[in-house]
Protein backbone atom coordinates (compact mmCIF):
# COMPACT_ATOMS: atom_id res chain seq x y z
CA UNK A 1 0.00 0.00 0.00
CA UNK A 2 1.31 3.14 -1.14
CA UNK A 3 1.76 5.30 1.72
CA UNK A 4 0.34 9.35 1.60
CA UNK A 5 2.07 11.37 3.84
CA UNK A 6 0.36 14.51 5.17
CA UNK A 7 2.43 15.41 8.05
CA UNK A 8 4.94 18.10 6.98
CA UNK A 9 6.30 19.25 3.71
CA UNK A 10 9.57 17.93 5.18
CA UNK A 11 9.04 14.24 4.28
CA UNK A 12 9.52 15.24 0.16
CA UNK A 13 11.83 13.11 -1.17
CA UNK A 14 15.16 13.90 -3.75
CA UNK A 15 13.34 13.91 -7.34
CA UNK A 16 15.08 11.71 -9.69
CA UNK A 17 16.79 14.90 -11.71
CA UNK A 18 17.86 16.21 -8.24
CA UNK A 19 19.98 12.25 -7.40
CA UNK A 20 21.20 12.53 -11.02
CA UNK A 21 22.72 16.07 -10.28
CA UNK A 22 24.33 14.86 -7.11
CA UNK A 23 25.88 11.61 -8.75
CA UNK A 24 27.48 14.42 -11.06
CA UNK A 25 28.43 17.12 -9.20
CA UNK A 26 32.15 18.24 -8.85
CA UNK A 27 32.97 19.37 -5.77
CA UNK A 28 35.73 20.69 -3.66
CA UNK A 29 36.17 22.12 0.10
CA UNK A 30 33.14 24.73 1.04
CA UNK A 31 35.19 26.12 4.35
CA UNK A 32 38.05 27.24 1.61
CA UNK A 33 35.29 28.42 -0.42
CA UNK A 34 36.31 25.93 -3.14
CA UNK A 35 32.81 24.06 -4.08
CA UNK A 36 32.11 24.87 -7.59
CA UNK A 37 28.27 23.72 -6.98
CA UNK A 38 28.03 25.30 -3.76
CA UNK A 39 29.08 28.25 -5.40
CA UNK A 40 26.69 28.30 -8.40
CA UNK A 41 23.70 27.30 -5.88
CA UNK A 42 24.63 30.68 -3.59
CA UNK A 43 25.37 32.72 -6.44
CA UNK A 44 21.67 31.41 -7.84
CA UNK A 45 19.91 31.69 -4.56
CA UNK A 46 21.36 35.22 -4.47
CA UNK A 47 20.08 36.12 -7.80
CA UNK A 48 16.81 34.54 -7.10
CA UNK A 49 16.42 36.83 -4.26
CA UNK A 50 17.71 40.04 -5.70
CA UNK A 51 20.20 40.00 -3.13
CA UNK A 52 24.23 40.82 -3.15
CA UNK A 53 25.01 37.53 -1.82
CA UNK A 54 23.61 33.82 -0.36
CA UNK A 55 25.53 30.92 1.80
CA UNK A 56 24.41 27.27 1.92
CA UNK A 57 23.24 25.91 5.75
CA UNK A 58 22.12 22.81 6.77
CA UNK A 59 18.88 23.80 7.85
CA UNK A 60 16.41 26.26 8.34
CA UNK A 61 16.94 26.56 12.26
CA UNK A 62 20.73 26.95 11.33
CA UNK A 63 19.24 29.62 8.65
CA UNK A 64 17.60 31.55 11.40
CA UNK A 65 20.08 31.38 14.29
CA UNK A 66 22.92 32.11 12.29
CA UNK A 67 21.09 35.07 10.46
CA UNK A 68 20.75 36.75 14.21
CA UNK A 69 23.83 36.14 15.17
CA UNK A 70 25.26 37.95 12.42
CA UNK A 71 22.72 40.52 13.02
CA UNK A 72 23.05 40.50 17.28
CA UNK A 73 25.73 41.15 20.09
CA UNK A 74 25.18 39.42 23.29
CA UNK A 75 22.02 40.81 25.37
CA UNK A 76 20.61 42.48 22.23
CA UNK A 77 16.99 41.68 21.47
CA UNK A 78 14.66 40.16 18.25
CA UNK A 79 11.04 40.94 18.10
CA UNK A 80 8.99 38.44 16.74
CA UNK A 81 5.63 36.44 16.85
CA UNK A 82 4.46 34.47 19.85
CA UNK A 83 3.31 31.84 16.89
CA UNK A 84 6.65 32.02 15.21
CA UNK A 85 8.75 29.06 14.31
CA UNK A 86 11.74 30.74 15.54
CA UNK A 87 10.10 31.07 19.29
CA UNK A 88 8.03 27.79 19.29
CA UNK A 89 10.04 25.17 17.33
CA UNK A 90 13.78 26.37 17.76
CA UNK A 91 14.36 25.46 21.28
CA UNK A 92 15.20 28.93 22.22
CA UNK A 93 18.59 28.62 20.50
CA UNK A 94 19.20 32.51 20.38
CA UNK A 95 18.81 32.73 23.87
CA UNK A 96 21.00 29.62 24.37
CA UNK A 97 23.83 30.14 22.23
CA UNK A 98 23.91 33.60 21.78
CA UNK A 99 22.89 35.42 25.09
CA UNK A 100 19.97 37.26 22.29
CA UNK A 101 16.47 37.55 23.83
CA UNK A 102 13.32 37.35 22.06
CA UNK A 103 10.45 39.97 22.79
CA UNK A 104 7.16 38.38 21.25
CA UNK A 105 4.30 40.03 20.14
CA UNK A 106 1.00 37.98 19.36
CA UNK A 107 0.47 37.22 15.79
CA UNK A 108 -2.71 37.98 14.23
CA UNK A 109 -4.65 35.30 12.57
CA UNK A 110 -3.13 36.21 9.28
CA UNK A 111 0.33 36.08 10.93
CA UNK A 112 1.09 39.73 10.92
CA UNK A 113 2.35 41.39 14.30
CA UNK A 114 0.45 45.22 14.17
CA UNK A 115 2.79 48.16 13.86
CA UNK A 116 1.46 49.94 16.76
CA UNK A 117 3.30 46.41 18.92
CA UNK A 118 6.28 46.63 16.78
CA UNK A 119 6.51 50.21 17.64
CA UNK A 120 5.97 49.95 21.04
CA UNK A 121 8.36 47.14 21.49
CA UNK A 122 11.27 48.79 20.20
CA UNK A 123 13.36 50.09 23.22
CA UNK A 124 14.52 53.84 23.81
CA UNK A 125 18.01 54.52 24.48
CA UNK A 126 18.18 53.54 28.12
CA UNK A 127 21.07 51.77 30.08
CA UNK A 128 18.57 49.53 32.44
CA UNK A 129 17.06 48.27 28.47
CA UNK A 130 18.95 45.68 26.22
CA UNK A 131 18.74 47.35 22.46
CA UNK A 132 16.55 45.62 20.19
CA UNK A 133 18.34 44.95 16.71
CA UNK A 134 15.91 43.10 14.26
CA UNK A 135 12.47 42.67 13.77
CA UNK A 136 11.76 38.81 12.68
CA UNK A 137 8.63 38.19 10.56
CA UNK A 138 7.98 34.12 9.07
CA UNK A 139 6.15 33.96 5.46
CA UNK A 140 4.23 32.04 4.71
CA UNK A 141 3.55 32.05 8.55
CA UNK A 142 3.08 28.18 9.58
CA UNK A 143 1.37 28.23 12.58
CA UNK A 144 -1.03 31.18 11.20
CA UNK A 145 -2.88 29.15 8.64
CA UNK A 146 0.38 29.23 6.52
CA UNK A 147 -0.57 32.67 6.16
CA UNK A 148 1.72 34.66 2.91
CA UNK A 149 2.10 37.68 4.41
CA UNK A 150 1.56 40.32 1.69
CA UNK A 151 3.96 42.93 -0.06
CA UNK A 152 2.53 46.37 1.61
CA UNK A 153 2.82 44.71 5.39
CA UNK A 154 6.26 43.61 5.01
CA UNK A 155 7.28 47.03 3.04
CA UNK A 156 5.02 48.82 6.05
CA UNK A 157 7.07 46.83 9.12
CA UNK A 158 10.72 47.65 6.98
CA UNK A 159 9.50 51.50 6.90
CA UNK A 160 8.84 51.26 10.32
CA UNK A 161 11.92 48.90 11.43
CA UNK A 162 15.03 51.29 9.08
CA UNK A 163 13.77 54.28 10.36
CA UNK A 164 14.34 52.76 13.83
CA UNK A 165 17.73 51.74 12.90
CA UNK A 166 16.54 47.95 12.84
CA UNK A 167 17.33 45.16 10.58
CA UNK A 168 14.14 43.28 9.82
CA UNK A 169 14.92 39.53 9.26
CA UNK A 170 12.65 36.79 7.23
CA UNK A 171 12.31 33.26 7.99
CA UNK A 172 11.28 32.52 4.28
CA UNK A 173 11.21 28.27 4.77
CA UNK A 174 8.30 28.45 2.43
CA UNK A 175 8.89 32.11 0.72
CA UNK A 176 8.01 30.81 -2.38
CA UNK A 177 4.32 29.12 -1.34
CA UNK A 178 4.35 33.18 0.05
CA UNK A 179 5.30 34.06 -4.01
CA UNK A 180 3.16 31.78 -5.41
CA UNK A 181 -0.13 32.72 -3.39
CA UNK A 182 0.58 36.07 -4.13
CA UNK A 183 1.34 36.08 -7.22
CA UNK A 184 4.18 38.25 -7.09
CA UNK A 185 7.55 37.66 -7.78
CA UNK A 186 9.96 36.62 -4.35
CA UNK A 187 12.47 39.26 -5.43
CA UNK A 188 9.38 41.56 -4.34
CA UNK A 189 8.68 39.91 -1.02
CA UNK A 190 11.94 40.41 0.04
CA UNK A 191 13.85 43.42 -1.74
CA UNK A 192 13.06 45.71 1.43
CA UNK A 193 14.35 43.07 3.86
CA UNK A 194 17.67 42.60 5.37
CA UNK A 195 18.05 38.79 5.09
CA UNK A 196 16.20 35.81 4.32
CA UNK A 197 16.79 32.71 5.03
CA UNK A 198 14.23 30.03 2.35
CA UNK A 199 14.38 26.27 2.79
CA UNK A 200 15.49 23.88 -0.38
CA UNK A 201 13.94 21.14 1.55
CA UNK A 202 10.11 21.23 2.59
CA UNK A 203 7.89 21.89 -0.51
CA UNK A 204 10.84 22.20 -3.16
CA UNK A 205 11.72 18.56 -2.56
CA UNK A 206 15.65 18.76 -2.10
CA UNK A 207 17.04 16.29 0.41
CA UNK A 208 18.76 18.59 2.99
CA UNK A 209 19.55 22.64 3.02
CA UNK A 210 18.46 26.18 3.45
CA UNK A 211 19.95 29.48 2.04
CA UNK A 212 20.79 32.42 3.50
CA UNK A 213 20.58 35.63 1.39
CA UNK A 214 21.46 39.73 2.52
CA UNK A 215 24.28 41.55 1.42
CA UNK A 216 27.56 40.89 1.19
CA UNK A 217 29.27 42.09 4.57
CA UNK A 218 25.98 40.46 6.41
CA UNK A 219 26.90 36.84 4.38
CA UNK A 220 30.57 37.15 5.55
CA UNK A 221 29.27 37.48 9.24
CA UNK A 222 26.76 34.54 8.83
CA UNK A 223 29.88 32.29 7.72
CA UNK A 224 31.34 32.88 10.96
CA UNK A 225 28.15 32.05 12.77
CA UNK A 226 27.79 28.72 10.51
CA UNK A 227 31.48 27.83 10.98
CA UNK A 228 31.11 28.33 15.16
CA UNK A 229 27.91 26.51 15.34
CA UNK A 230 29.28 23.61 12.96
CA UNK A 231 27.97 24.07 10.38
CA UNK A 232 31.06 24.46 7.95
CA UNK A 233 30.78 21.75 5.64
CA UNK A 234 33.40 20.03 3.09
CA UNK A 235 32.69 18.48 -0.36
CA UNK A 236 28.79 19.70 0.10
CA UNK A 237 28.25 20.23 -3.73
CA UNK A 238 27.04 16.71 -4.06
CA UNK A 239 24.13 17.97 -1.64
CA UNK A 240 23.89 21.73 -3.29
CA UNK A 241 23.34 20.08 -6.47
CA UNK A 242 19.68 18.82 -5.57
CA UNK A 243 19.66 22.46 -4.28
CA UNK A 244 20.20 23.89 -7.43
CA UNK A 245 17.60 21.47 -9.20
CA UNK A 246 14.95 22.64 -6.08
CA UNK A 247 15.69 26.36 -7.49
CA UNK A 248 15.52 25.37 -10.85
CA UNK A 249 12.30 22.98 -11.42
CA UNK A 250 10.30 22.69 -8.19
CA UNK A 251 9.19 26.33 -7.01
CA UNK A 252 6.44 26.96 -10.19
CA UNK A 253 4.74 23.90 -9.40
CA UNK A 254 3.98 24.96 -5.91
CA UNK A 255 0.54 25.88 -6.55
CA UNK A 256 -0.44 22.88 -7.71
CA UNK A 257 0.02 21.99 -3.77
CA UNK A 258 -1.86 24.73 -2.53
CA UNK A 259 -4.98 23.47 -5.28
CA UNK A 260 -4.91 20.11 -3.37
CA UNK A 261 -4.26 21.63 0.16
CA UNK A 262 -8.11 23.64 -0.82
CA UNK A 263 -9.84 20.10 -2.34
CA UNK A 264 -9.06 18.46 0.63
CA UNK A 265 -9.98 21.35 3.00
CA UNK A 266 -12.99 21.44 0.93
CA UNK A 267 -14.20 17.60 1.04
CA UNK A 268 -13.25 17.53 5.12
CA UNK A 269 -15.58 20.82 5.51
CA UNK A 270 -18.66 19.29 4.23
CA UNK A 271 -18.45 16.74 6.26
CA UNK A 272 -20.26 16.67 10.15
CA UNK A 273 -17.68 17.45 12.82
CA UNK A 274 -15.46 19.17 10.65
CA UNK A 275 -14.25 22.56 11.47
CA UNK A 276 -11.71 23.74 8.55
CA UNK A 277 -9.94 26.72 8.94
CA UNK A 278 -9.08 28.84 5.86
CA UNK A 279 -6.44 27.41 3.38
CA UNK A 280 -3.93 30.41 1.61
CA UNK A 281 -0.71 27.80 0.78
CA UNK A 282 -0.45 24.25 1.38
CA UNK A 283 -0.87 23.95 5.08
CA UNK A 284 -4.07 23.91 6.69
CA UNK A 285 -5.41 23.45 10.06
CA UNK A 286 -8.91 21.88 11.53
CA UNK A 287 -10.54 20.52 14.15
CA UNK A 288 -13.31 17.92 15.08
CA UNK A 289 -16.12 20.08 16.76
CA UNK A 290 -17.43 18.95 20.30
CA UNK A 291 -20.48 16.97 18.97
CA UNK A 292 -18.50 14.96 16.47
CA UNK A 293 -18.80 11.48 17.94
CA UNK A 294 -15.45 10.52 17.61
CA UNK A 295 -11.90 12.30 18.79
CA UNK A 296 -8.38 13.16 17.05
CA UNK A 297 -6.93 9.41 17.98
CA UNK A 298 -9.50 7.70 16.52
CA UNK A 299 -9.11 9.53 13.39
CA UNK A 300 -5.71 9.37 13.13
CA UNK A 301 -5.64 5.34 14.05
CA UNK A 302 -8.16 4.65 11.12
CA UNK A 303 -6.05 6.90 8.91
CA UNK A 304 -3.23 5.41 9.82
CA UNK A 305 -3.96 1.57 9.18
CA UNK A 306 -5.11 2.47 5.32
CA UNK A 307 -1.55 4.30 4.72
CA UNK A 308 -2.42 8.03 5.65
CA UNK A 309 -0.58 9.71 8.06
CA UNK A 310 -2.41 12.28 9.32
CA UNK A 311 -1.30 12.33 13.18
CA UNK A 312 -3.73 14.77 15.46
CA UNK A 313 -1.59 17.04 16.93
CA UNK A 314 -4.21 17.97 20.31
CA UNK A 315 -7.35 16.05 21.35
CA UNK A 316 -9.56 17.54 18.64
CA UNK A 317 -7.15 19.04 16.31
CA UNK A 318 -5.14 18.04 13.03
CA UNK A 319 -2.36 19.98 10.40
CA UNK A 320 -2.49 19.10 7.04
CA UNK A 321 0.13 19.80 4.73
CA UNK A 322 0.21 18.60 0.97
CA UNK A 323 3.85 18.82 -0.86
CA UNK A 324 4.96 16.94 -4.62
CA UNK A 325 4.46 13.59 -3.54
CA UNK A 326 0.86 14.11 -2.54
CA UNK A 327 -1.23 13.45 -5.92
CA UNK A 328 -4.64 14.19 -7.39
CA UNK A 329 -5.26 10.17 -6.52
CA UNK A 330 -3.73 10.80 -3.24
CA UNK A 331 -6.48 13.35 -2.69
CA UNK A 332 -8.98 10.87 -3.81
CA UNK A 333 -7.86 8.31 -1.41
CA UNK A 334 -7.76 10.62 1.36
CA UNK A 335 -11.64 12.00 0.85
CA UNK A 336 -12.78 8.45 0.19
CA UNK A 337 -11.13 7.10 3.98
CA UNK A 338 -12.17 10.27 5.60
CA UNK A 339 -15.86 9.77 4.69
CA UNK A 340 -15.27 6.37 5.45
CA UNK A 341 -14.03 7.17 8.68
CA UNK A 342 -16.92 9.43 9.35
CA UNK A 343 -19.28 6.44 8.89
CA UNK A 344 -17.67 3.98 10.31
CA UNK A 345 -16.42 5.74 13.50
CA UNK A 346 -19.83 7.34 14.04
CA UNK A 347 -21.33 4.12 13.75
CA UNK A 348 -19.20 2.65 16.39
CA UNK A 349 -18.00 0.41 13.64
CA UNK A 350 -14.62 1.04 15.37
CA UNK A 351 -11.22 1.41 13.22
C1 LIG B 1 8.58 28.35 9.30
C2 LIG B 1 9.73 27.44 9.58
N1 LIG B 1 10.93 27.97 9.82
C3 LIG B 1 12.01 27.21 10.07
C4 LIG B 1 11.91 25.84 10.08
C5 LIG B 1 13.13 25.02 10.42
O1 LIG B 1 13.61 24.29 9.35
P1 LIG B 1 14.53 23.00 9.58
O2 LIG B 1 13.61 21.89 9.94
O3 LIG B 1 15.21 22.83 8.25
O4 LIG B 1 15.48 23.32 10.66
C6 LIG B 1 10.67 25.23 9.84
C7 LIG B 1 10.55 23.77 9.83
O5 LIG B 1 9.53 23.18 9.61
C8 LIG B 1 9.55 26.05 9.58
O6 LIG B 1 8.33 25.54 9.38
Amino acid sequence: MEIIDLRSDTVTRPTPEMRAAMAAAPVGDDVYGEDPTVNRLQALAASRMGKEAGIFVPSGTMGNLASLLAHCGRGDEVIMGTRSHTFLHEQGGLAALGGIMSYTIPNQPDGTLRLEEIESAIRGDDQHEPRTRVVSLENTQNACDGSPLPLDYISAVCELAHTRGLTVHIDGARIFNAAVALEVDVKALVKEVDSVTFCLSKGLSAPVGSMICGDAPFIEEVRRARKVLGGGMRQVGVIAAAGMVALETMTERLGEDHARARQLAEGFAALPGFAVRPVHTNIFYFALTEDCPFDGAALADYLDKRGILMPNRGPRSFRVVTHCWITDQGVERVLGAVRDAVHDLSDGIGS
